[in-house]
């Protein structure tokens, strides 16, 4: 299929990247050169009217809340986290299952008083400690969270958990569930309208591609 106009489809490089390339061949949508292999950013593919950025999970939502993307790949947890609007999220890819989590030291006992919280999803925790009533004071890392409450950092963290096993290697034991995650297709408002048959066509054809791969 050629577009009348450009779109610009970000994906989330990494794990999600892995989970997404099949959703996207089974969709029609084939990269011109192995995206795994190289180290372009910016990728035409089999439609002249279709390019691919590969970005940081955490980006993905500014390049569509601000339009350089029409559309993106994103996972539930840097949606949540990212809290912008200018997009929409039609679709659930359904891949890159997991769970956003409290977790302490095994056997912790629940902290009594003031709660210091070691994330990169500084925004989610906050709401969901204060929807607690709990007080919390929230730390900043970019990652290695796993490692913060042993060192006495923090007396918990909130992460992704996926089969267990990085809470496990550190001494640590899954708590909360604060979400169910998985990768999400998300729309710039504005392109919705202006590009809204050639953006409707590469989400009807994910949502097909989601189906059948159930
Ligand atoms: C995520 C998360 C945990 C790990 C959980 O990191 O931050 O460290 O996966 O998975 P598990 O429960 O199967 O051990 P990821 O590997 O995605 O890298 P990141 O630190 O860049 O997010």
């Amino acid at each position: 299929m050629g577009f009348m106009t450009q779109i610009t489809l970000a994906l989330t490089k990494g794990r999600i990247l892995k989970e997404t390339l099949p959703l996207l061949e089974a969709a029609g949508i084939v990269p011109s050169e192995d995206i795994a292999t190289s180290r372009k950013l910016v990728f035409a593919t089999n439609n002249p009217g279709l390019r691919l950025l590969i970005l940081r999970g955490s980006d993905v939502p500014t390049y569509v809340q601000f339009g350089a993307a029409d559309i993106g790949v994103a996972g539930k947890d840097g949606l949540l986290e990212h809290q912008g609007d200018g997009y929409y999220e039609p679709l659930d890819l359904g891949i890159a299952r997991c769970k956003l989590m409290t977790a302490v030291p095994v056997g912790a006992q629940v902290q009594a008083g003031r709660l210091r919280v070691a994330t990169k999803y500084v925004n989610v925790a906050r709401q969901f400690y204060a929807a607690q009533g709990r007080q919390a004071d929230l730390i900043k890392l970019y990652g290695a969270m796993e490692i913060a409450p042993i060192l006495g950092l923090a007396h918990e963290i909130v992460d992704i958990v996926d089969t267990g096993n990085t809470l496990r290697a550190n001494g640590l034991e899954p708590r909360e569930e604060i979400a169910d995650i998985s990768s999400r297709v998300i729309v710039n408002k504005a392109a919705m309208k202006t590009k809204y048959t050639e953006i409707q066509a590469i989400v009807d054809a994910l949502e097909e591609a989601v189906a059948s791969a159930l």
